[in-house]
């Protein structure tokens, strides 16, 4: 079995913090193994826990909306959170849910190895810049080792303020750039992704 998939199901069994007893479903992440860009949110909401997949709600469609905006499908990169189970009545993750979280994240990002980190919201942005304020900084890569990290909005508060997603649509605007730079000049564009690359949940009840 995959490494990433092995720690998705030790993900899915995990009862390292409070959030286990509420959760329905645990939400590893998904996209490819050799995703060159990550999204990294805060954490599941309702629609995410009844199935199991990160960014299904209204920001899910958000996020799908503006990646498309720049000629990517959500199945070519990797989304997932900083918790991978979701804050009874999607409250803020703990500093202790983070932490006993983190381990998760830590390993995700080695096995996949990003060339590109995308922060949305607060709490991942912490991880990478440490008592920054998001709206001084969203949409500044930063080369941080042999990634670039860019902080976001987080698309919830894009929808709750018209200033931010103005803020948010510029700032994908700047990553589209930024991708198109990775991409070798005779890269042929993306094609939709082979079942191999990318491994849906179906096979779980979660
Ligand atoms: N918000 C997040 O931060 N993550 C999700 O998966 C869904 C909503």
């Amino acid at each position: 079995m995959q490494e990433l998939e092995q720690l998705a199901q030790e993900i899915r069994a995990c009862q390292r913090c409070r959030l286990a007893k509420g959760r329905r479903c645990a939400v590893p992440g998904e996209g490819p193994a050799d995703a060159a860009i990550m999204f990294i949110g805060e954490g599941p909401g309702f629609h995410e826990d009844r199935q199991g997949r990160p960014f299904v709600g209204p920001s899910g469609a958000l996020l799908e909306e503006l990646l498309a905006g720049i000629g990517l499908q959500r199945q070519q990169v990797y989304i997932t959170n900083v918790v991978k189970c979701r804050p009874p009545g999607n409250r803020d993750p703990l500093p202790d849910e983070l932490e006993a979280c983190r381990p998760y994240l830590d390993r995700q990002i080695e096995l996949i190895r990003p060339k590109v980190i995308v922060t949305l919201g607060r709490f991942s942005m912490a991880r990478y810049f440490p008592g920054q304020s998001i709206s001084r900084i969203h949409g500044q890569p930063q080369q941080q080792g042999d990634v670039t990290v860019v902080p976001m909005f987080h698309p919830a508060a894009a929808l709750r303020q018209a200033q931010w997603m103005d803020a948010m649509r510029e700032d994908f605007r700047r990553l589209g750039a930024l991708v198109a730079a990775l991409r070798p000049p005779s890269d042929a564009p993306p094609g939709p992704p082979s079942d191999d690359d990318y491994q849906q949940l179906s096979l779980f009840d979660c």
